[in-house]
Parts: structure tokens; sequence; C-alpha cells
């Protein structure tokens, strides 16, 4: 048993009754220790250790590249014009920052459930609890936000090759007037098979699909870059720099990702050297090619010719060629990159589950395994919900849902590094944030930032969800944590 406190902790005296009080509890964290315990206990017991660092790149850009750069990006261009290359940068920037905090946290506490495992270590099971419930529009709600773009691009491929597309089954009742998107169900539901057929067969099928979304990303490029007309980029910032902030707000969506290579740091064969790597390595890939699709994209299509969420990366490849044949080949292999996404992001959404459950702030179902060692409820349920929610809300709002619980979360990981720098500078860091502790302030700023170039419809929605998990942590998780009825484990700040 670890009791490992760090320099500012302190055992704090119990409630009446015996009960912790309540300041002791919303602050107990999870000793370091324990949680690196639990990850080499899972090396016998529990997930199977397999991962190198390629594969775990493959993780952190099979889940980054999706439906931000192949349908987002035509619904950004309106809003920021031709400057929709510098929200890519911006958007960037801003990942880079949590990137290299992810990074740091992921190579010393190499723990399944990311940045929520880092905040229980750091600032506590409160806002442990938060973030981990904010990962679930990070995860959760953005797989439904890919499965409709995946929709989205499987209609383009029909009507380019047969002129059909799926209808979706029209509603009735209190949602008359809305319409079922079925195609975005069913990717979801065969990503659930996928992955309860097994991790291995799941991310060697994930390796081959990026290599597919890089080469038709590529192929984009090489083709729209033939168009390119300097007049295209005047005048530059049309929208000013408010345009440029809220498409960058947007496209933040299209960063989310590389963070999951930390959630199968259980997985992984050497998680102190490869996962700092891996997300560094993903994050330099992905900013690059983003940076020049979308430099490709505006300077081969007069921005004012973007419809408002109509204008798809295939759709400019037919306006600069004349012939259907590379749009077809494109969609073709957007929809097998899309479907990748949403396995890989499933995947992140049920480890991340798995933590939470182990920890028992949610029911014990979630991290039962089955003998393959898959978590078989967890992936059911989740996937089942997932589903659900992809077939009934449009992408706009799934998208940015996802991209505000996000930042908040990612700006949860920066000031995770800051607590640990300070309170336990003992501990051996496979890779250290350069510039910190600037850098990691830097990052905070830059989510801050984005957040609030959000609209007031978002953040009401945010706000909800927040509330609504708060209500859930009073009600059931903080009573049933696994630091409440094994309390020697925590660590309690004075
Ligand atoms: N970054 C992922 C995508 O763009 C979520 O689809």
């Amino acid at each position: 048993m670890v009791d490992q406190k760090s320099p500012a902790g302190t055992r704090g005296a119990a409630g009446p009754g015996g009960a912790p009080a309540l300041r002791q509890r919303l602050t107990r964290r999870k000793p370091i220790e324990r949680l690196v315990a639990e990850t080499r206990d899972s090396e016998g017991s529990g997930l199977q250790r397999h991962m190198g660092f390629w594969q775990l790149s493959m993780i952190g850009i099979g889940a980054t590249l999706g439906t931000g750069i192949f349908v987002v990006l035509g619904e950004a261009v309106p809003v920021a014009g031709p400057a929709v290359i510098v929200s890519f940068v911006l958007a960037g920037i801003t990942a880079l920052f949590s990137a290299l905090a992810y990074a740091e946290m992921a190579g010393m506490i190499p723990a399944s459930g990311s940045a929520y495992s880092y905040s229980y270590a750091t600032i506590g099971e409160f806002m442990a609890w938060v973030c981990g419930w904010c990962l679930m529009l990070t995860y959760g709600v953005s797989v439904a936000a890919v499965g409709v773009g995946w929709g989205e691009y499987i209609n383009e491929l029909l009507q380019l090759t047969t002129g059909l597309s799926l209808p979706g089954a029209v509603l009735s009742g209190p949602l008359e007037g809305g319409v079922i998107n079925l195609p975005a169900a069913v990717v979801v539901l065969l990503s659930m098979f996928a992955l309860l057929a097994g991790v291995r067969e799941s991310s060697r099928v994930n390796a081959v699909m990026v290599a597919v979304k890089v080469a038709i990303l590529v192929m984009f490029v090489a083709i729209a870059i033939t168009a390119v007309q300097d007049g295209n980029f005047a005048p530059f910032m049309p929208m000013g720099m408010a345009g440029v902030s809220a498409a960058g707000a947007t496209l933040f969506f299209s960063y989310i990702g590389f963070d999951s290579v930390s959630t199968a740091s259980e997985e992984a064969k050497n998680p102190q050297r490869d996962l700092p790597r891996a997300i560094m390595f993903a994050m330099i890939l992905v900013t690059a090619l983003y940076c020049l699709v979308a430099f490709a994209a505006v300077g081969a299509l007069d921005w004012t010719g973007f419809v408002d969420g109509e204008t798809s990366l295939a759709g400019i490849l037919t306006a600069v060629t004349g012939t259907p044949v590379w749009a077809v080949i494109f969609a073709a292999g957007a929809v097998l990159a899309l479907a990748s996404v949403v396995l890989v992001v499933l995947y992140s959404q049920t480890r991340i589950l798995y933590a939470m459950s182990r920890d028992g702030l949610i029911p014990k179902a979630f991290s039962t395994l089955d003998a393959k060692g898959t978590p078989r409820a967890n992936t059911l349920i989740t996937s089942v919900l997932i589903a659900v929610l992809a077939a009934l809300v449009p992408l706009g709002p799934l998208a940015d849902a996802t991209a505000i619980g996000t930042l908040f979360a990612f700006a949860l990981v920066n000031v995770a590094v800051l607590v640990l720098r300070r309170s336990r500078p003992d501990l051996p860091r496979a890779f250290r944030v350069p510039g910190a502790p600037v850098t990691p302030v830097l990052g905070v700023l830059a989510c801050a930032y984005l957040m609030f170039s959000m609209s007031m419809s978002v953040w009401v929605a945010f706000l909800v969800w927040l509330a609504v998990g708060v209500a859930i942590y009073f009600a059931y998780s903080m009573r049933r944590s696994a630091l409440e009825t094994d309390p020697e484990v925590s660590e309690v700040r004075s």
C-alpha cells in the first residue's frame, strides 16, 4: 500500500460520524505511485502490453486526422476567409502547448485515464471528476461528430458513383422535422464490434487507415496546389481577428486526438520512453498536413465559393480537375479514414471510463474485463449511447461541444504540470516541457482564449453539462470513490 505525501500534503481530520470532511473528499489525491503500481499490475492481470512507438503514434494520428480537416474546414472558411490558415496555426499552437504538457504527464504517470488520472494525482478528486466528465465530450461526443462526418462522405461517395444518397429516417413526435442519421450510427456500431474483437486487430487496422488518409490528403495537396492563385488570398482577413479566432475555436476540434496516445499507456511496452515521443511526432505531422491542406484549399478556390458546411475537399478536387475521378478516390479514402477515427476515439473513451470505474467514481461494470482483456460491458454501453447521439444531433453542435470540453480538460493538464513541478520535483520525467513554468501558463491562457471565442449557446450547453456532472459527483461518485473505501491510499491537502 502506498501513501506518498507531497511536501504540502497532510492527513486531514475526519468529519462527523467518521466520514471524511467535504473539503478532504474534494481534494484527496491519488498517489502517483499507486497509479503507476496499478499500471504495472495490469501487465499481468488486465490490459495487455503490446504497443511500441509506431503503434502509439498511429493511435495519435489515427485519432486526430479526421472530420476536422475533411469536413469542418469547409465550415470554418466562411468564418475566417483565407486567414483560415492562421486559424489552424492558432488552434495548432494551443494544441501544441497541451501536447507538451501531455507528453510530460504521460511520461511520468503512464496511466490509461489520461488527463483524468493526471488531475487525480495533482489537483484532487473533484477536479479529476470534472476533467473526466469533460473528457466524455472530448471522446464520446467527438466520436458522434466524426460519425456524422463519415455519413456526409459516404453520401458524397454514393452520389459521385451512383447519383443516390442514403436517406435519413424522418422523425415524428417531439423531434418532428429532425432526421435520424443512420450512417453515423452504423459506423459507431461497426467500430464497437471491431473493438470487441480485440485491440491487436484494431490497432493494425488503424495503422493501415492512417496510411490511407495521409495518402489522400497528400494527393489533395498535390492536385489543389496546381490551381492556387495569388488573388484568392486577397483580402486575406476579411472577417478580422474575431473571425480568425472564432474559426480557430471551431478548428480546435481537428487537433483533438493526439492525447489518445496517453489513454493507451497501459498497453504500451515502454510508456515512459514512447508516449512523449509518439505524442510529439503525431502533433508535428498533423499540424504540417493541416496547414498544407488549408493553404491548397483556399488557394485553389476563392473563399467566397465556400458555402457554409457544404464545400468538401472532394468537391474542390472536382472543381480543380473537371473530372470526378479524383473526388471518388478521395471520398472513398475519407470514408475509410473517418471510420478509423471513430474506432480510435471510441477506444480511448472506453479506457478513460475504465480508469474512472476502477477508482469507484462510476459503476464497476465499466472496469470488468472479459477473458480477452476487453472491457466488454463498457464498450457496449458506451458505443450504443454514442450511436444514439450520432443519429440525432448535427455536426456543428457536436464539434463545438467537443472543442469546449477539451479545451477545459487540456487547460487542467497544463495546471497539473505546474502543480507537479512544485509538489513532486523528485519524480523522474521522461520528457520535460521546455520553458516551464511560462509554457504551461501560456498553454492555459491559449485554451482560455479559444474557449472565450466560442458562442454563448456553446457556453450554455457546456455549463449545463458541468452542472449535471457535479450533481452526479455529489450523489454517487464521492461516496463510492475507492479513496473513500480505502482512505489509506489518499493524499489530502492541508
Ligand atoms: N480531430 C478529430 C477529427 O478531426 C476529432 O475528426
